[in-house]
């Protein structure tokens, strides 16, 4: 039994978990609505990972040549390699230009055409004419453009009065015995107060878990606190084998360089000197989808070709662009590569690896942003009370590889789409159903056995790099059977070592070496059911590449999977029917076919 906690009550007709761009278009949405609203995170909001998107958001606005969302529809069915739901596809790329034109009335400063327009670059998998031409399809603020999205929605949270709990964490869900969603606890970080939030409607737009792995372009922060939560909720993770390398890591860094980079040109050589991505994909070479480009360098470094001493990277030139295309469209990305790479972009490539950049799987949702869960195999059923979107979900609009410039799209569309459903579904002011008490001492048990692991003899350091090697080692660009199954041998073990987790200070307030071991936990659960799904699925589809079954396999593996934590390291596997269906006529379904570049 867990000590008794003073904890201080709120009631909140939602409540939002996150700030980052999901979290606050949704806040806006809610708070825009009427609803009485609350938006808790663990940092600032401007400083939600978001804030570290580069390259843009896509959108058929056809500004800069020809468009239209149905080609963004094929390409993003087809960068999903089919794993896609075709029906939250078309709602996405369908609501992608209004969705920008909103972002611009709210203040996103977007970099301009000469006409005066948004401007639009290439970007990986982007096409016209269903896979004829190169579409310019990426809004972007030069390199900054997550920074100014960001920036703009809290700007317009505020403005519609949406109440921000900042630096609070959230611990856990409240539920009641059926496992609907009531609340959530939060620890308040800046006066160690525990606070118990009562809510019709929580969402979780908690962002991803890149931490799991040793090297990603992922924040401190990206640590997955909801996928945690909902794991203990006795909630399935969907599609958790898919996780996304960015082609263009800084080598040693691992902080990003936008495909944007690419976009306006740039690309990328081995050690021979070779542009080797005309070799791996004729067509779009250094613009195909993000895991054909990271498997082809992968396959350069190990067959020799890699440079530096080491032959251990790959080389992205920006040279030849010139200082003036350099410092307008892709400044911050010339500093980053000075400050960690030592390199001036204007002389000299950019040394650069496939990095942990993206999780295509998440919290499952349906297109409104409800979690559902399927243990039938063919139903959905929504989960009352619980909403996810953005990175922490699954809708599916990415299946099995994201397409670059999608992900800030998913986070306004379904943002909003969240928002919406609530003021449908939520009645301002309404009566509040009661938390289950076992709900609630369970949560708090959880945080207070962890507050006092003093006893224990390892640092949560060292918990974590173990486990984030592990996940780097076993379940990287390429797997096979046996990489999966050792690394699952090691990451029990990670586990089990999580048991002599040591928590030095049980103070509550600024305790951040508590918070790293509670985001632990976190990313634990997750990188358990990441490595199960993995070991179980069969076949080589989008950023899942098992060498020991390298091909597609529609036959049997065309769906989605769904993964519960049944035990400390145990992992229950499900799965569910990929949707291939529009919502309406305005959009064909688009037949399974192979996938070339
Ligand atoms: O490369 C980039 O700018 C990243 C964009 C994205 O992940 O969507």
């Amino acid at each position: 039994m867990a000590a008794a906690y003073p904890i201080v009550h709120h009631e909140y007709d939602v409540v939002v978990v996150g700030a980052g761009g999901a979290g606050l278009r949704a806040t806006v949405g809610l708070a825009q609505a009427g609803l009485k609203t609350a938006n808790l995170t663990k940092v600032f909001p401007t400083r939600s990972h978001t804030v570290a998107a580069q390259g843009g958001i896509s959108a058929a606005l056809a500004n800069m040549g020809e468009d239209d969302w149905r080609w963004h529809m094929y390409d993003t069915v087809k960068g999903s390699d089919w794993l896609g739901d075709q029906d939250a596809i078309q709602f996405m790329c369908r609501e992608a230009p209004q969705a920008v034109i909103e972002l611009e009335h709210w203040g996103v400063p977007f970099s301009r055409t000469p006409a005066g327009r948004i401007y639009q670059r290439p970007f990986g998998g982007m096409t016209t004419r269903f896979g004829e031409g190169t579409a310019h399809r990426t809004c972007a603020a030069a390199d900054r453009t997550g920074h100014a999205m960001l920036h703009a929605m809290y700007q317009q949270s505020l403005k519609a009065r949406g109440e921000f709990f900042i630096e609070f964490f959230a611990v856990d869900l409240l539920t009641d015995a059926d496992g609907s969603v009531h609340g959530v606890l939060a620890w308040d970080l800046s006066t160690g107060e525990l606070h118990r939030f009562r809510a019709q409607m929580v969402i979780l737009a908690t962002g991803g878990y890149g931490r799991a792995y040793f090297s990603a372009t992922s924040a401190h922060t990206c640590t997955g606190d909801g996928g945690g939560m909902a794991l203990r909720a006795g909630i399935p993770l969907q599609d958790m084998e898919f996780v996304q390398f960015h082609p263009t890591g800084i080598y040693g860094a691992g902080c990003l360089i936008t495909e944007g980079a690419r976009g306006e040109g740039g690309y990328l050589t081995n050690s021979k000197g070779e542009r080797f991505m005309e070799r791996y994909a004729p067509n779009a070479k250094d613009l195909a989808s993000r895991d054909v480009v990271s498997r082809s360098m992968t396959i350069e470094i190990r067959e020799g070709r890699g440079v530096g001493e080491h032959a251990d990277h790959i080389h992205l030139h920006l040279e030849h662009l010139g200082p003036e295309v350099l410092h307008k469209r892709l400044p911050g990305i010339s500093e980053s590569a000075r400050i960690f790479s030592g390199v001036d972009v204007t002389k000299e490539p950019i040394p650069v690896l496939p990095t942990v950049h993206y999780n295509m799987g998440g919290v499952p949702a349906n297109v409104h942003g409800e979690v559902v869960t399927c243990t039938d195999g063919a139903t959905d059923n929504v989960i009352p009370g619980l909403m996810a979107v953005g990175e922490a979900a699954c809708v599916s609009v990415h299946g099995a590889n994201r397409l670059g410039s999608n992900s800030l799209l998913d986070l306004v569309v379904f943002g909003r789409a969240a928002a919406e459903r609530c003021a449908a579904v939520v009645k301002p002011g309404g009566k509040h159903k009661t938390i289950a008490k076992e709900s609630e001492e369970r949560a708090l048990a959880r945080f207070d056995g962890l507050r006092h692991a003093k006893k224990g003899s390892l640092p949560t350091a060292k918990v974590r790099l173990a486990m984030q090697k592990t996940m780097q080692n076993h379940a990287a660009v390429f797997r096979t059977g046996e990489t999966l199954d050792s690394g699952m041998v090691q990451l029990k073990k990670d586990i089990e070592a999580f048991r002599e987790v040591q928590v030095a200070d049980a103070s509550l307030v600024w305790n951040s070496d508590l918070m790293e071991t509670l985001e632990l936990d976190n990313l634990l659960g997750q990188a358990l059911v990441t490595m199960a799904s993995a070991q179980n699925r069969k076949e080589s589809r989008g950023a899942h590449a098992r060498e020991d079954f390298p091909d597609r396999d529609d036959t049997n593996w065309h769906k989605h999977t769904l993964a519960w934590r049944s035990a400390e390291t145990e992992v229950k596997l499900g799965y569910r029917p990929v949707h291939m269906f529009t919502l309406d006529d305005e959009a064909q379904v688009i037949p399974l076919k192979k996938r070339t570049y």
